[in-house]
């Protein structure tokens, strides 16, 4: 199958060519750059070189799109809103890594993203690509929106928590964010000498994933869902780690919490549980689109915790998003995708 992939010279537009190679059905036959149209795919993705020699960034344009089979959208929030439509209504199935096509009230995307959504009716039929809660949405999907990376890391943290219904109230998740998260072209605040060594928060009060996990996280298990998202900006350059705060509720103790994670992750190509005193760390994952999963429980106070620790450019984007597509084409779930973890 022939791939495009739009924002190519961005971070999740270079792990989507890197995976792009490694993957069985996919041939890379159009990746788009402004400022790198004409440069050849190494010029901005030195590794890649033995992968796409020859092969140029060129401009974005819709009748190049309109050549592939699949087109993955890695365009900053709102840039690629129209040419994701246009894609779609000529039949191309269009993978979208921004929050373009995520939620489903348009009401959100000004209070959000600053833009009103010019294709309400398209949002509902876009797909949430996450596929350890909605893979059977997913086949057949011509439109996917992939997941944030917080949202994802914060959803599997929660997902057995709320599906076997074992927390009261709130749920407070604490994110440690890593600088990769913020693009190639960063702001001030994630310059190399404002970012290295800070420990912040960010976003406390009403985060953007928030509204996608709550939406999820209703959608997976029908009840209505309450979460705080507070990201913390920590200094790694890959790597998210999502703790889900909560009540236990009453009754449920230690047993039902880890039969819960069990149930929920039996089976799931890319879903490490580590239990038995040891906890998600991002460094076992990164590089790949595995996650780790765990959990902790305090019976002393009655609060459990759900932990999740990915790659935000993989499982948090690139991986998912080929993850999402496997899964709607009926491909081995884990086509091109099989690459394990660096470390240490
Ligand atoms: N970074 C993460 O961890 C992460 C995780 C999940 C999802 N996402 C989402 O994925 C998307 C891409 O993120 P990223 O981190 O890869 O960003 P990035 O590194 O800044 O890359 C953005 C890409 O889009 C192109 N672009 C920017 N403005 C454009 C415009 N007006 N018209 C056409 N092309 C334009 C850029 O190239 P030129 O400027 O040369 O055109 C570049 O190739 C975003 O929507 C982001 O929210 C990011």
């Amino acid at each position: 199958m022939r791939a495009a992939v739009l924002g190519a010279s961005g971070y999740t537009g270079g792990e989507l060519l890197r995976l792009i190679a490694l993957h069985p059905e996919l041939e890379l036959v159009y990746a788009t750059s402004r400022e790198y149209a004409g440069y050849p795919i190494h010029y901005v993705h030195p590794g890649l070189r033995p992968f796409y020699r020859g092969v140029r960034f060129e401009k974005l344009e819709l009748s190049r799109a309109l050549e592939a089979d699949v087109v993955f959208s890695a365009l900053p929030p709102g840039v690629g809103v129209r040419i994701v439509a246009e894609l779609y209504e000529h039949g191309v199935q269009v993978v979208d890594l921004s929050p373009d096509y995520r939620l489903k009230d348009p009401e959100l995307y000004r209070r959000l993203y600053g833009f009103e959504h010019p294709y309400p009716d398209l949002l509902e039929r876009a797909v949430y690509g996450l596929p350890e809660a909605f893979r059977d949405r997913l086949r057949g999907a011509r439109l996917i929106a992939v997941p944030g990376c917080n949202a994802t890391a914060v959803i599997l943290a929660a997902l057995p928590l709320v599906r076997w219904e074992l927390v009261d109230g709130l749920l407070v998740a604490d994110v440690k964010a890593s600088s990769s998260e913020a693009g190639s072209k960063p702001r001030r605040a994630d310059h190399h000498p404002e970012r290295e060594g800070s420990l912040r928060p960010y976003s406390p009060e009403g985060h953007r994933h928030a509204f996608e996990v709550e939406q999820a996280l209703s959608m997976a298990t029908g009840r209505e869902v309450k979460v705080s998202v507070v990201p913390h900006a920590v200094p790694a350059v890959r790597g998210v780690l999502a703790s889900v705060h909560a009540v236990l509720r009453d009754g449920a103790g230690p047993q039902d919490v880890a039969r819960a994670y069990a149930e929920a992750y039996a089976g799931e190509p890319f879903v490490n549980l580590v239990a038995g005193g040891r906890y998600p760390d991002a460094k076992n994952v990164v590089g790949s689109n595995y996650a780790e999963v765990g959990y902790a429980v305090e019976l002393r106070v009655g609060r459990v915790t759900g932990f999740a620790a990915i790659d935000n450019l993989v499982k948090g984007a690139a991986g998912q998003a080929l993850q999402a597509f496997n899964v709607s084409r009926g491909l081995p779930e884990d086509a091109g995708l099989k690459v394990p973890p660096l470390r240490p």
